[in-house]
């Protein structure tokens, strides 16, 4: 059985009624229902939301502990956290796929979110489709992986 971990950071928790005409109104919950129906047959969805850069390190570590591919979505973390990026790059170093996803497209809201950290280290990036950026990540998954 291959784990993808679904990697949610700060706030992220609160979707649902967090800004809904931004990030639409379905909660991480919902979001965890779709993306265990598209899983492909051996892999498990493993979603999980912490407002903690060290406790998202940590399961970033796992990842490359374990092998497992990783959709990611740093929330507000993607704009300035170095040390996400360098954990981030730990796995696709390590040959493994990490899909960095955004909800919303920030290149279409203010400035200090034109800048994502990730992305440079992130295997690609996905942003603007709601939900959906999630399942296409799932999608180039199981694509690479064949
Ligand atoms: C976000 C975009 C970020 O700029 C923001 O800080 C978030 C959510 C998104 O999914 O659109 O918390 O990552």
């Amino acid at each position: 059985m291959v784990n993808i971990l679904v990697l949610n950071g700060p706030n992220l928790g609160r979707l649902g009624s967090r800004e809904p005409d931004v990030y639409g109104g379905g909660t991480l919950d919902d979001l965890r229902a779709e993306l265990e129906g598209e899983a492909p047959p051996g892999h498990a969805i493993d979603l999980r939301q912490t407002n903690d850069e060290a406790e998202l390190i940590s399961w970033i570590y796992e990842a490359v502990d374990t092998g497992s591919p990783v959709i990611l979505n740093p929330a507000a973390f993607t704009h300035y956290s170095y040390a996400l990026r360098d954990a981030a790059a730990l796995v696709t170093k390590a040959g493994l796929i990490l899909i960095e996803v955004h909800l919303s497209n920030p290149f279409a809201r203010e400035e200090f979110r034109h800048t994502s950290v990730i992305a440079p280290v992130a295997t690609g990036t996905i942003a603007g489709f709601g939900f959906d950026s999630y399942l296409l990540a799932l999608d180039a998954i199981n694509r690479k992986l064949g």
